[in-house]
């Protein structure tokens, strides 16, 4: 790990919970981190790489082939990040790393960095309830994956339930102690698991509309 400003990998996926990811370029700047954000081609239907390279100051990356840059951007992006955080992270690319897949710039980072890795899912509850998706997130936490959240909350779908995007407060306290920053004191621990299936039986999934 570098010792200087610490290098954070931001992968950002195709779910509304994008517009966090805005935020949380800021507050981990504002922890003296060098951002570097990865946006997946279905990412920029919720946020513009442009707002990402705008508030990180470093240029955004989209695309694994790419003639802009003679090196190959995904194993250097790699080799470079003190920690690789997904956030939000789908229930697609969640599949795709429990399953060792490497289709775009983000899952090739993801697989070929040696740095730690958060997950911060984003979902419809029924789709974080899945069985494959409950599967694949143990995988991951086995793969020694960091997870946090997904917290109950009102999602996109009009469900007020398990399944939104923890809270960037949430992410920055999970996020420093893996690059080993000292994290306040109310910090919980990111890879504390957070059984999906309870959301139903405790009555939190309601129907907003
Ligand atoms: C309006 C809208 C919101 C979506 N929100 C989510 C979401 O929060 N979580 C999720 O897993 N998928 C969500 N999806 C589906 C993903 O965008 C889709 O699975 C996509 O292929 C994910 O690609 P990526 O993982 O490469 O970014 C949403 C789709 C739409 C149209």
């Amino acid at each position: 790990m570098n010792t200087d400003a610490r290098h954070v990998v931001l992968g950002v996926t195709g779910s509304i919970g994008a517009y966090k990811a805005a935020d949380l370029v800021r507050r981990l700047r504002d922890h003296g981190c060098t951002v570097t954000c990865l946006l997946t081609k279905e990412a920029e239907h919720f946020i513009t790489p442009l707002t990402l390279q705008t508030l990180s100051e470093q240029r955004v990356y989209t695309d694994l082939f790419t003639l802009e840059d003679p090196h190959v951007i995904h194993t250097r992006m790699a080799d470079r990040a003190d920690l690789l955080i997904i956030a939000p992270a789908t229930a697609n690319v969640i599949g795709k790393l429990a399953h060792g897949l490497a289709d775009d710039m983000l899952t090739c980072v993801a697989l070929a960095t040696k740095a730690k890795v958060l997950l911060a899912p984003a979902m419809n509850v029924h789709m974080y309830q899945h069985a494959a998706v409950q599967d694949n997130l143990r995988r991951l936490r086995q793969l020694r994956y960091h997870v946090v959240g997904p917290n109950l909350g009102s999602l996109a779908c009009g469900y007020e339930a398990l399944g939104h995007i923890a809270d960037v407060d949430e992410i920055i306290r999970a996020a420093l102690p893996l690059l080993g920053m000292s994290a306040p004191k109310s910090a919980s621990p990111a890879s504390k698991p957070r059984p999906g299936a309870s959301a139903s039986r405790s009555g939190a999934q309601k129907r907003r509309r």
